[in-house]
């Protein structure tokens, strides 16, 4: 057709929060343009009608009405409530954590070019394949300036810095192709960063995904097998086996729980502690162990890496009976080394405590 009335002023309605946000965004619009359209034919008129040498009735001129004055407080101040709580509850909804059955997809920003990687192992440049009606959960990193992950049609936005994850989520709504973006200026081939996501019924997305995606028919490695060669590679399990030792703490069982620092407090085992805790381990000592054993590993390991790592540990349960030798205790127990991971089974998308933004 083309006609002047196709011209989108909207980008399409493709996730579970592009209606409401854009009702409330039109909301805005109409209570915006009523008051300005009231004011403006109000200042038109008095000035016409009392425009000096006009023939009218000023003999009663009102200083003061009550009624009227709290009529132009009253009305605006609601709607101006109304507004307050709408956007603040559809704030906290987009903000709040993914649903536990999310898919989760992790992003890696560098210039210029999104990379983004399954959790299966499937990897995209610039591309992201998602199933129509999944939560989708995206945990973003970037490894070098602040880039922003934005896809107009999901009406989602959000940082993608150096340094620690953030994270967005959404729920496809139609199946189709819609633009991705990257919303913060990043150098000189910003404008060059972006791609396409791609919403596919549920049974194409898990025969694309199944194939490795489109181009790559060879069976990959899933993110934790990656994590888990890297793991080997870089010698980890000399210290980190499946009991804890002098040495080190063990890492099975240990995603998602609280570890106990040396400082006395306790933080929640996330992907931003671990992550910190690879990169940087002096900076937060877990207790119970010399703060100057685990050698840091910044500049050894990329994000992707780190990510692959996160995954690795993420997907170890409980350590088999075999594997703890002679049943002897762990010659220091942590809080760290209690192996009863019931809540998540291995590799599943689990879902990260105390989330961190
Ligand atoms: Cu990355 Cu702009």
């Amino acid at each position: 057709m083309g006609s002047l009335f196709d011209f989108p002023i909207f980008p399409e309605q493709a996730s579970n929060f592009a209606g409401e946000m854009d009702a409330l965004y039109f909301l805005l619009w109409l209570l915006t343009i009523t008051f300005t359209v009231l004011v403006a034919i109000m200042v038109l008129v008095f000035s016409v009608r009392y425009r000096r040498g006009s023939r009218v009735d000023r003999s009663k001129p009102v200083n003061t009405h009550h009624g009227l004055e709290l009529t132009w407080s009253i009305i605006p101040l609601l709607l101006g409530l109304g507004v307050f709580v709408w956007a603040a509850k559809l704030f906290a909804n987009v903000y709040s954590a993914p649903p536990a059955n999310s898919m989760e997809v992790f992003v890696i920003g560098k210039q210029w070019m999104w990379h983004l990687q399954h959790s299966n192992g499937v990897r995209e440049n610039n591309e992201l394949h998602v199933p129509l009606g999944q939560p989708v959960k995206l945990t973003m990193i970037s490894q070098d300036v602040i880039h922003d992950f934005f896809v107009p049609d999901f009406r989602i936005k959000r940082d993608v810095v150096p340094g620690r994850y953030t994270q967005v989520w959404f729920i496809p709504t139609k199946v189709g192709k819609y633009h991705l973006f990257c919303a913060e200026f990043c150098g000189t081939q910003h404008s060059l960063m972006g791609g396409w996501v791609y919403v596919m019924k549920p049974d194409d997305f898990q025969d694309w995904l199944n194939h490795g995606g489109p181009r790559n028919t060879t069976s990959t490695p899933t993110l934790a097998d990656v994590g888990k060669s890297l793991y080997q590679d870089l010698a980890c399990d000399n210290c980190h086996g499946a009991k804890s030792t002098e040495r080190g703490p063990s890492l099975y069982g240990l995603y998602g729980k609280q570890v106990k620092l040396a400082s006395g407090e306790s933080v929640a085992a996330d992907n931003a502690f671990l992550r910190d805790a690879i990169l940087n381990p002096s900076a937060h000592p877990i207790a119970g162990y010399p703060n100057d054993t685990m050698p840091a590993y910044k500049g050894q390991v990329n994000e992707e890496q780190v990510l692959q790592l996160i995954a690795y540990i993420k997907s170890l349960g409980a350590p088999d009976p075999a594997m703890l030798g002679q049943g002897q205790p762990a010659s220091k127990p942590t809080s760290t080394g209690t192996p009863t991971n019931a809540t998540a089974p291995a590799g599943s998308q689990g879902n990260s405590q105390g989330k961190q933004q």
